[in-house]
Order: C-alpha cells, then sequence, then structure tokens
C-alpha cells in the first residue's frame, strides 16, 4: 500500500499520479487534501509519514509547490526517509542507497511527464542491501 498526499500546490499532480498507480494496479491511500483550496502541507505530510512509519503503507509519495515543506514535515516523523527528487537518478540512488521509503515531488518544479517516471522509478528499484548502506542508514537513526 502506498501512502499519497499533498497540499494545495500539490493537487493536480497528486491526481495524475494517483490515475498512474491505477493504470499500474498499485493500491494507495489518499490522505489529502482533497481540492486546489489553499491548506496547510504539515498537516498532510504529516499523516502519510506516519502512514508509513506504522507500517500501515510500505512507501510514500508527497507532494507540495516545492516538494521542500512536505519532505521535512515527513522526515521528522522518526523512521521516516524522504528524498525529495526532481530527476530519475536521484530517486533509483535514494532507493538504492538510502532506502528511501517516501518520496518528495515539488509540483512547480517538475511537469507531470518527469514525475510519472520520477514516480515508477522510485517505486520499481529495490535497496542495495548494501552492508555499507545498511550501516549507514542505521546511523541515520541512531
Ligand atoms: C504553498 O504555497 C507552498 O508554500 C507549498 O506548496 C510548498 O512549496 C512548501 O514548501
Amino acid at each position: 500500500m502506498i501512502a499519497i498526499a499533498c497540499d494545495h500546490g500539490g493537487f493536480q499532480l497528486k491526481k495524475a499520479i494517483m490515475a498512474h498507480l491505477e493504470k499500474r494496479g498499485l493500491e494507495y491511500k489518499d490522505y489529502g487534501c482533497y481540492s486546489d483550496a489553499s491548506v496547510d502541507y504539515p498537516v498532510y505530510g504529516k499523516a502519510a509519514a506516519q502512514a508509513v512509519a506504522s507500517g500501515e503503507c510500505q512507501r510514500g509519495i508527497i507532494i507540495c509547490g516545492t516538494g521542500i515543506g512536505i519532505s521535512i514535515t515527513a522526515n521528522k516523523v522518526p523512521g521516516i526517509r524522504a528524498a525529495l527528487c526532481g530527476d530519475c537518478f536521484s530517486a533509483q540512488a535514494t532507493r538504492e542507497h538510502n532506502d528511501a521509503n517516501m518520496l518528495a515531488l515539488g509540483a512547480r518544479v517538475v511537469g507531470e511527464g518527469l514525475a510519472l517516471k520520477i514516480v515508477d522509478t522510485f517505486l520499481d528499484t529495490p535497496f542495495s542491501n548494501d552492508e555499507r548502506h545498511i550501516r549507514r542508514i542505521a546511523m541515520i537513526e541512531g
């Protein structure tokens, strides 16, 4: 299950991503927001992050205008490694190296086509399981 959330700045892109996940047959749970009306991104970023941290969802996708506010929010939740990605190289590397469990996107930064490629790269790339990466990830939490 994928947790997905946005603020008003990310609402249109979230709709496109949800349609894309449906096409791929991937299940998601939408933690809001539910319109273009102005809202506070921490409310939604925190809800999705808590769903991932609790194990209710295995991955998360969070979107705001820049991706910055909502990724800072998610990373405050223990156990969350949210990666703000604007390119596929970063999306692949953060899965392989950081075992990132949430992807943050800036809807005012990346276009829809690139955003969907980043989503696919993030979801389809496994963690490397390399000893050095396991060690470094443990150091983040410790
Ligand atoms: C909302 O205007 C904007 O500040 C928000 O979407 C995000 O970019 C914050 O980091």
